[in-house]
C-alpha cells in the first residue's frame, strides 16, 4: 500500500518496503520489524510506518528519528521498551531477539542525521 512512498531502490519481491538488501546481513532483522514491530514502530528501512490511527500510547517512537544502541534495542525487546507500559515484552527471542536488535541498531535514526537540530537557524 504506502510501500511506493518509500520507492528508493527496494528490490521488493514479497517483503515489500524493506528497502536492506537480501544480501546484507541485517535483512533477517528487517523481516523480523516488518512482520513484529511494524504495527507501532515507524522504521522506513523496514518499510513500516506504525499506526496513524491508532491512540498515541500505544504507538511507540519513530525510530527513524531517533539512534539506539544494539544494548537498548535487546533490552526494549526483552523488557517490553523503558517503561515496560505497553511495549510487549519478548515479541521475538533468542537468536530472532538479537537480529532484531542489530538491526534497528544499524538503521533507527538515519533520519535524525539530516534533520535539524535545535540551535540550528533554518534557512
Ligand atoms: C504494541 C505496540 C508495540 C510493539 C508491537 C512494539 N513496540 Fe517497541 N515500543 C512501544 C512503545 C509504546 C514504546 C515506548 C514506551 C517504552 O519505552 O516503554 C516502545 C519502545 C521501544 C524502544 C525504545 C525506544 C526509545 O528510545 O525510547 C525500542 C528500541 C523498541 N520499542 C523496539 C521495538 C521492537 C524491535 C519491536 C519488535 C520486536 C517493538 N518495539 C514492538 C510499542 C511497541
Amino acid at each position: 500500500m504506502i510501500a511506493a512512498a518509500f520507492g528508493l531502490s527496494a528490490c521488493g519481491f514479497g517483503e515489500q518496503g524493506i528497502s536492506v538488501s537480501k544480501s546484507d546481513p541485517n535483512y533477517n532483522g528487517a523481516v523480523l520489524f516488518a512482520t513484529h514491530c511494524s504495527g507501532c514502530h515507524t522504521l522506513s528501512a523496514a518499510g513500516t510506518q506504525g499506526t496513524g490511527n491508532r491512540g498515541e500510547r500505544t504507538q511507540g517512537p519513530n525510530l527513524n528519528g531517533r539512534t539506539e544502541t544494539y544494548e537498548d534495542a535487546l533490552f526494549a525487546i526483552q523488557n517490553g521498551g523503558f517503561s515496560g507500559a505497553i511495549m510487549p515484552q519478548n515479541i521475538v527471542v533468542g537468536k530472532e531477539a538479537e537480529a532484531v536488535a542489530r538491526f534497528v541498531a544499524k538503521y533507527a535514526g538515519e533520519a535524525a542525521e539530516s534533520s535539524p537540530r535545535p540551535g540550528q537557524t533554518s534557512p
